[in-house]
């Protein structure tokens, strides 16, 4: 995901372009805006987490952009070409380093392993909505 932060910046042109040079293919895409529910469900792994109701506020706060990228090796090549959860501490050049403002406003949601990536996936898109 494109998270709120980036996309009311205007980053998303330059962050889809970022993730197109890194080698990922895009197939599937979509420009909408979570409910509370969804965070929350999205979510939900964090749920005891002291940061949790302030993510779910930022994240329904304004339209994402949600894809699923394919590559080999994606999960670990994606989180690599994001940074650090925390922008201060990502690498040079890496999207969080580039266009995030905080550890909460990040810019952009990597998943963090295949079956989680399977299940993110289906949460965004139907069957039909990927190519
Ligand atoms: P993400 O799931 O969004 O790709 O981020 P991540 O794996 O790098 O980080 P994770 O530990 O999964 O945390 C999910 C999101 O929660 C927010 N967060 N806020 N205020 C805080 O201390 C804090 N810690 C985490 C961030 O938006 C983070 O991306
Ligand atoms: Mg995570």
């Amino acid at each position: 995901m494109i998270k709120p932060d980036a996309v009311a910046k205007g980053y998303i042109g330059g962050i889809l372009a970022q993730i197109n040079e890194a080698g990922f293919k895009i197939v599937a895409m979509k420009y909408t805006q979570l409910s509370r529910l969804d965070a929350e469900r999205f979510y939900a792994v964090h749920s005891e987490r002291p940061f949790f109701g302030e993510l779910v506020a930022f994240m329904t706060s304004g339209p994402i952009v949600a894809a699923v990228l394919e590559k080999d090796n994606a999960v670990q090549d994606f989180r690599t070409l994001i940074g650090s959860t925390n922008p201060a501490e990502a690498a040079e050049g890496t999207i969080r380093q580039r266009y995030a403002s905080s550890i909460g406003e990040n810019a952009v949601h990597g998943s963090d392993s295949d079956e989680n990536a399977a299940i993110e996936s289906a949460f965004h898109f139907s069957g039909r909505e990927i190519f």
